[in-house]
């Protein structure tokens, strides 16, 4: 076991990274933590900064500079641009290091695989940060399904609406894109980025074992686009799955009224809800109600986790690796694979009481999302006027198959 006070890089320390930061000061002062180095090239504008250089911690602009100074650490945690995750992932577990790397794993599935590769030659650990997995509601609720205490799943369905405006799409390059500035994929969208937790929550309670996901067989898939971004930023889809439970995901960030996340999952013996805010509740059909509590509760548990894990690894094992995490992004490239539709210009509405709160929305979408999840049909399946028919990709099962080969476009 290594010492209590476990050696911490953090890479990508402002946006979301911050909250990592924050977290490790928290740590460090209760002795748990030591920061070792931040990797970020806009590190100066870090509202921690003037304290970060009083501490004498070193700052870098890229991983390899650190990594060649000779700076060692138990645990780095990459809070970088989606673009960057599968390098620096590979780069700081080829060191020695253990890994926390953000949702998504990645953009591509080659670059998944590339990762585990890195994994596996390394000896080291790689966790994807997706706090609902680490959560103990969700862990419970897992477990229960994989001891068929709530009988067979058999389906899942997931909606939300995060209204993002202005300064979500416009708070760095790349943001809403299909690639960055430099050509990298991104796929950027509320399905790889800020409601990502929702799909993969589906497909990891879904697994057929504690750090497996369900394996996505077939999706149908359907993109708007209301903002003016390059990808999309309103989604549905139905997904068949190599283990049996179909999935139906709805989101958008296209709306005024935020809803969800909300979901509902039906076993043979008990139906599972959630709505944000409150508690995962299954209701078994011999009348027993259980309380599994809410898996927003605590969102930094994932990275104590991981330190806890560098302590012990066999008291802490693996939670939510490459494994559970590469079937969202299989899910990706079949959204990606899908032709985004522009929601009807003459009906989107704005928000621009201040430039920064600058909103496009679809007045009424809520409302139809809601539809849709309450049904089970896709936007299309409901007739709404601006709906286009979903595009029916095969997704990769095998490490032979190819990604994203279309079937065919449309439904009948
Ligand atoms: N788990 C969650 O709830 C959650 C929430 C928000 C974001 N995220 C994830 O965190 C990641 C970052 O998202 P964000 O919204 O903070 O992005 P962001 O673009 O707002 O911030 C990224 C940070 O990384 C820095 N950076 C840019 N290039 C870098 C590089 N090459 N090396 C190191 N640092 C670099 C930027 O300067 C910035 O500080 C994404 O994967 C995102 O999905 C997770």
């Amino acid at each position: 076991m290594k010492t209590q006070r476990v050696g911490v890089i953090l890479i990508g320390i402002n946006g979301y990274g911050f909250r990592f930061l924050q977290e490790t000061f928290r740590l460090e002062t209760l002795g748990e933590v030591r920061l070792q180095a931040v990797i970020d090239p806009a590190a100066a504008q870090n509202p921690e900064w003037a304290y970060l250089q009083s501490t004498g911690v070193p700052a870098f602009d890229d991983l390899k500079d650190c990594l060649d100074s000779g700076i060692e650490a138990d645990l780095v945690v990459i809070v970088s641009p989606i673009a960057f995750h599968a390098s620096q992932t590979c780069a700081a577990l080829a060191a020695g290091m253990d890994v926390l790397c953000e949702k998504p794993i990645c953009a591509t599935m080659a670059e998944a695989r590339r990762m585990m590769a890195a994994r596996d030659a390394s000896g080291r650990y790689l966790e994807i940060g997706y706090q609902w997995s680490f959560s103990s509601p969700v862990q419970a609720l897992k477990t229960d399904i994989l001891a068929g205490r709530l009988g067979s799943l058999r389906s899942l369905r997931t909606c939300v609406a995060w209204p993002r405006g202005e300064v979500y799409f416009q708070r760095n390059n790349w943001a809403g894109r299909v690639r960055d500035p430099e050509g990298r994929p991104v796929f950027d969208s509320p399905v790889n980025n800020a409601t990502a937790h929702f799909l993969h929550n589906m497909l990891f309670v879904a697994g057929i074992s504690p750090t497996l996901s369900a394996t996505p067989k077939i999706i149908e898939a359907e993109c708007y686009r209301g903002n003016l971004i390059e990808n999309f930023d309103t989604a549905c889809c139905r997904l068949e799955t190599v283990e049996g439970p179909e999935v139906l995901f709805f989101t958008t960030h296209c709306t005024k009224e935020k809803i969800g996340p909300q979901f509902s999952f039906s076993c043979d013996e008990a139906q599972i809800e959630y709505t944000a805010g409150g508690s995962i509740i299954a209701r078994l059909s011999n009348g027993d109600q259980k309380d599994y509590g809410n898996p927003e509760g605590d969102p930094m548990e994932k990275f104590r986790y991981c330190l806890d894990r560098c302590r012990d690894p066999h008291k802490f094992p693996a939670v939510c690796g490459p494994e559970a995490a590469i079937a969202h992004t299989s899910c990706v490239q079949g959204f990606q694979a899908t032709p985004v539709i522009a929601l009807p210009a003459s009906q989107l509405q704005y928000s621009n009481d201040k430039p920064e709160t600058k909103l496009t929305f679809l007045p009424g979408l809520d409302a139809e999302i809601l539809e849709g999840y309450r049904k089970g049909l896709l936007f299309s399946e409901m007739k709404l006027p601006w709906s286009s028919p979903a595009t029916r990709v095969s997704l990769p099962v095998g490490p032979t198959e190819t990604i994203g080969a279309r079937e065919a476009s449309g439904l009948s």
